[in-house]
């Protein structure tokens, strides 16, 4: 179902008072739950990453990050969608405007490591699994990928 709120997904830059508020986004949804710190190294890589977000108004509601993998894939990382926002169509929008931003790159496969618990999520927008269940940041997670056609 499409989200009936109003929001504007768009870039942000690595540094800005914006990319920190998604520093704390991210922390709060998917590192605290697993008593889990961001690095100063991760933090440092995250520079050659694109930064996507989703707001309304001033609020951040959901953020992701873009990064380049092998070839023309892109490899999609840590989607979050503030807690209070979940399940309102706000995941599916960003990653609607994440495929379109992608596609603009030129590349045409997004690949990530899914969450068990997000798996069928993903599904519903279009990715597949592929291999075997595996283990990261103390998790179940799966490798997905999508072709963009
Ligand atoms: C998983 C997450 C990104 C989904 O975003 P969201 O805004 O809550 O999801 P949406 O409202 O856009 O959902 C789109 C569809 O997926 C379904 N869905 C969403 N989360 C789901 C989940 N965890 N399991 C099963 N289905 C899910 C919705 O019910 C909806 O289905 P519908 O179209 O049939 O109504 C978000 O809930 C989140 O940040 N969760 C915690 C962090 C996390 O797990 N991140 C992913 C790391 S890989």
């Amino acid at each position: 179902m499409e989200s009936l709120i109003k929001m504007d997904c768009r870039e942000i830059t690595y540094g800005s008072a914006e990319y920190v508020q998604t520093i704390a986004l991210r922390k709060k949804i998917l590192r605290e739950p697993l008593g889990l710190e961001f690095t100063e190294d991760e933090l440092l890589a995250e520079r050659w990453s694109f930064h996507l977000t989703c707001w309304s108004g001033d609020a951040l509601l959901a953020c992701v990050m873009l990064s380049p993998s092998q070839g023309k894939k892109i490899r999609m990382r840590q989607l979050a969608v503030s807690e209070k926002w979940q399940r309102q169509g706000i995941g599916r929008t960003l990653v609607k405007y994440l495929e379109i931003f992608t596609h603009e790159l030129g590349c045409h496969e997004i690949v990530l490591h899914a969450r068990e618990s997000a798996v069928l999520f993903y599904e519903k927008l279009g990715y597949s699994k592929e291999g075997d269940r595996f283990f990261e940041v103390t998790l179940p997670h799966f490798s997905m990928q999508k072709h963009l056609s």
